[in-house]
Formats: structure tokens, sequence, C-alpha cells
């Protein structure tokens, strides 16, 4: 797999346009700030830890858009630059990114262009260590999953929702590089149908058996015997040990709990948020076409009432294992939690 987001030799920004996917692969270039935060709004790109990189990035090309004279004025624009690139409220990569791109600006010494400077080299370090993490969490997945193992996931946390490998991308596919025989069931995702459109494309490109099937099929997968374990992403992780992930984890927490099928997360430590309550956690509303219609065409009566939270939560006594790149820790509890993360 390519990579979905990196940054130039010449300071823009290439990303892959994951709308258009799987039919086109059409990348977008640009250098503002604003475009990217288009892209985060529009899902061009997605995934927490994809959109936490672009954040990074858009931050960096803030500043070389800024020409500050000072770095009062500097910081001044980069806060602004944060708030246009927030796009999006529940994952929390998104505002761990540009947090900490702003707290490297105000603690970097010297004129504002060597503070621009240092800001490039932090986004591409933040971009690096998504790689990194990912690896090490498909490195630690391996005490969980065995050779000939059928993986269950939803939406995509592949490559595509990261830099490069991903974190469920990461479990099957350092898995498939040990064993060679990992296979996968990949749920549609309703509505933006991330499972299909590019769960299957990216394990398909790299030669992975993948199964499709629709969201109301995971019960009867599940009865049949057909797959070993679910393993999913986050875009949020609570102290407590509560997932936050795409809509539809929930459920299929629920279902594997009743029939007894391992139910691991998948998520590096920019995902883990050890401050926020449960109560605060802002849940995703996304617009109501995004259920009415597909491919440009109304499947229901166009005014039809519509709910679509884009994002549900799992508590952790649903949570067989949360696989982290700093380790696995089972059975998510908040002292357990607290011994890897505080
Ligand atoms: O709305 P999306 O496509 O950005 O949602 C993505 C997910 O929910 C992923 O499962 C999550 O971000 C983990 S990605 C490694």
């Amino acid at each position: 797999m390519f990579r979905t987001i990196e940054w130039l030799d010449d300071n823009t920004v290439r990303l892959v346009d994951q709308t258009k996917l799987p039919l086109k692969v059409e990348f977008i270039e640009t250098s503002s700030h604003e475009r990217i935060a288009e892209s985060i709004r529009t899902m061009e790109i997605r995934g927490a830890p994809a959109i936490g990189a672009a954040a990074a990035m858009g931050m960096a090309l803030a500043a070389l858009e800024s020409n500050a004279r000072t770095k009062d004025d500097l910081l001044d624009y980069l806060e602004k630059a944060a708030e246009t690139l927030n796009t999006r409220p529940t994952a929390v990569n998104l505002t761990w990114a540009t947090t900490r791109m702003l707290k490297v600006a105000r603690e970097t010494e010297g004129s504002p262009s060597a503070i621009v400077e240092r800001l490039i080299a932090e986004a591409k370090e933040i971009a690096e260590e998504d790689v990194q993490m990912c690896r090490r969490i498909g490195e630690n997945a391996l005490s969980l999953i065995r050779p000939g193992f059928t993986i269950q996931t939803i939406c995509n946390a592949g490559s595509l929702a990261t830099v490069h490998l991903g974190t469920v991308g990461g479990v099957v596919r350092v898995a498939h590089e040990r064993y060679g025989d990992i296979k996968v069931y990949a749920a549609e995702t309703r509505p933006r149908q991330q499972g299909a459109r590019l769960t299957v494309f990216e394990f398909m490109e790299d030669g992975i058996d993948t199964t499709l099937i629709t969201d109301g099929m995971i019960g009867t997968v599940f009865r049949e015997g057909r797959v070993d374990c679910c393993v999913v992403g986050a875009d949020r992780i609570l102290k407590t040990g509560h997932v936050i992930n795409k809509i539809g984890t929930y459920t299929m927490a629920i279902t594997a709990h009743y029939h007894g099928i391992p139910f691991y997360v998948a998520a590096p430590t920019s995902t883990v948020d050890m401050v926020t309550e449960l109560e605060d956690v802002v849940i995703e509303e996304r617009s109501p076409d995004e259920v009415r219609i597909i491919n440009g065409e109304y499947i229901t009566v166009p005014d039809a009432k519509v709910y679509n939270p884009a994002f549900d939560i799992t508590p952790p006594e649903l949570v067989t294992a949360i696989i982290t790149d700093r380790g696995v820790i089972e059975a998510p509890t908040e002292e357990k939690m607290r011994s890897i993360f505080s």
C-alpha cells in the first residue's frame, strides 16, 4: 500500500482522496492548511491516526503560510489554524496533534523561520511515529492471534486510516507476514461504507483473503463460527477503558460477547485520552443525507427523519483486550490503563 499522507520535499502535502476509493486512486496536493481542514471535514482523509497526521502537517503548512515576523504573530496564526483544523470532534488524535504542534511552537527558541523548520520536522516525526506504532501494535498482537485465524473487523482501521500499515491493518499484516494464512471478514459499515470501500480494497491489494459482509450479517457470521476474533480500531480510548469507535462497533462487541468470541481493540498511544470523562465525549453527528443517499440517489423518502451518529461507545466489560504499541491490556480497568499511560 502507498502512504495515505506524505510531506513532500517541495513543502507540500500529498494525500490520497479516500472519497474516490476504490474506483479511482487520486491524490490531492496542497500547501494550504485550509485545504487540509477541508479534506478532514469532507473525509477525503479519515481514520483517527491519519487525521492526526494531517492536522500536524496542516499546522506546519500554516506556519509556512504565515510569513510572521515575530514569534507572537506566528503563535497567533497557529492558534487560529488549530481551530480551523479541529473539524471533527470525536477522534482525539486531531486535538492531540494540534496541541503537540502548538506546544513545540511555544517552546522553540529563535526566529520565526527557525520555528517553522522545527514544526515541519515535528509533523514528519508524528507521521513516522505513527508508522512505527502500527508495527509495534502488530507485533504485540502476535501473543493473541494464532496461525490460520479469521479476523472480523468494522470500518477501516487499516493503512488508509493511518499514515501506513494501520492499527487493525498492523495486526492483520504482521500476523499474515508471520503465518501466511490470516483471513479477514470486513463489515460494510453503513453509512459511509469504509469497510466495503477501503478495508476490502487495501487488504485485497496486499493479497489477504477478505470477505465482505453487510453489518446485519455479523450475528450469523458469529453463530456459524466463521471468525476466531474481532479486531477493531478506536477514535478515542478513555482511562476507564471505554472505547469510542465507528458506529456499529458496540453492536459487534455485544454480539461477540454473546457468542464467546474475543473482542480486541487495536490503537496507538495517540488515541488514548486519559483526561476526558465519559460524559464529556462528543459523538459526531453527520449529515442526514449520508443515510438517505447512496451514490447520488435517494434510497428513501428525501425528507425522511434520520439519526446519524458517526461513532458509538463500547464499555470495558465487553473488551477482551486493548492492543497498543506499549503492550496488551487484557480486561482493561482504570488501574491497568494508568499503569501504562500515566
Ligand atoms: O469516520 P471515520 O472513517 O474517520 O472513522 C474511522 C474509525 O472509526 C476507525 O475505526 C478509527 O478511526 C480507527 S483508525 C485506525
